[in-house]
C-alpha cells in the first residue's frame, strides 16, 4: 500500500467521524429492514476486550414497544425521542467481560460498537442519537431482561426530519454548533500536562 492509498482511506473515514452529530429531528418514516441490517453489523463489528462482545441489543420497532421506552426516558429525552422510528437498547453483560481494577470494562466495549453504530447510522443519512437519561429499573423490567444484564445506552435512530418541526426548546439544542476541546488540550507528548502540538 503506497502512501497516497493510506491517506485516501483515513480521509473516507475521518469525514464521517467529525460531521457525524447527535440530532434529534426524525420523520416518522420507518427504516428499511437493509439499513437496520446494517446498523446492527456496524455494531456487531465493534472491538472488545479478548472479543468478547458483552453486548446485546433490542431493536424496538412496535407500537407497544416503543411506548415502553419512552416510558424509560428522561423527561427531557421524551421530548424528542417518541419520533424516532427505531428504538435501539443497548445492554451490556457484566460477566461476559468483567471488571478489572474496580472498572467496567463491559461497558467500554459497548461504547466502541455503540459508536460504529452512530457512524455508520449517519454515514446512511439517518438521525441517530445516543442517551443517558432513562430509568435502567424501568428499561430492564420493561424489556423483561433477564440479570445481570445492565442498561449501556439507548438510541433513536430515523431519517432526518426538520429542526423546526421541534419544540423550541430542543430546536435550540439542535441549533449548536458542535464544539471539542483542542487537540493540546487532551493529547499530551510522553507525559501527563505537555500538550501536544501537532
Ligand atoms: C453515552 C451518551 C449518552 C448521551 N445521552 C444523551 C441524552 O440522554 N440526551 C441527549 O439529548 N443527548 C445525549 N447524548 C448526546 C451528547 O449530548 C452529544 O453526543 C454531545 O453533545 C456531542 O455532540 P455530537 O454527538 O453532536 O458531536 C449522549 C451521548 C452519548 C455518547
Amino acid at each position: 500500500m503506497n502512501d497516497t492509498t493510506t491517506t485516501d482511506i483515513r480521509a473516507e473515514i475521518l469525514k464521517p467521524l467529525r460531521e457525524r452529530r447527535s440530532d434529534r429531528h426524525f420523520t416518522q418514516r420507518p427504516l428499511e429492514p437493509h439499513v437496520v441490517a446494517s446498523l446492527v453489523e456496524a455494531f456487531r463489528w465493534g472491538p472488545s476486550s479478548n472479543n468478547r462482545q458483552p453486548w446485546r441489543l433490542i431493536l424496538v420497532r412496535g407500537a407497544e414497544a416503543s411506548a415502553k421506552f419512552v416510558d424509560a426516558l428522561s423527561d427531557s429525552n421524551k421530548k424528542w425521542a417518541h419520533v424516532a422510528p427505531l428504538k435501539i437498547v443497548l445492554l451490556g453483560h457484566p460477566e461476559e467481560q468483567p471488571d478489572r481494577d474496580g472498572q467496567n470494562r463491559w461497558l467500554l466495549d459497548c461504547g466502541l460498537a455503540l459508536e460504529n453504530m452512530l457512524v455508520q447510522g449517519y454515514s446512511m443519512g439517518l438521525t441517530i442519537h445516543a442517551m443517558a437519561g432513562w430509568n435502567e429499573q424501568k428499561v430492564l423490567a420493561n424489556f423483561s431482561v433477564p440479570a445481570p444484564f445492565r442498561v449501556a445506552a439507548l438510541v433513536g435512530a430515523g431519517y432526518r426530519g426538520r429542526i423546526e418541526d421541534l419544540p423550541e426548546e430542543v430546536a435550540e439544542k439542535d441549533r449548536k454548533p458542535r464544539t471539542r476541546k483542542a487537540p493540546g488540550e487532551i493529547a499530551f507528548t510522553d507525559t501527563f500536562g505537555n500538550a501536544y502540538g501537532g
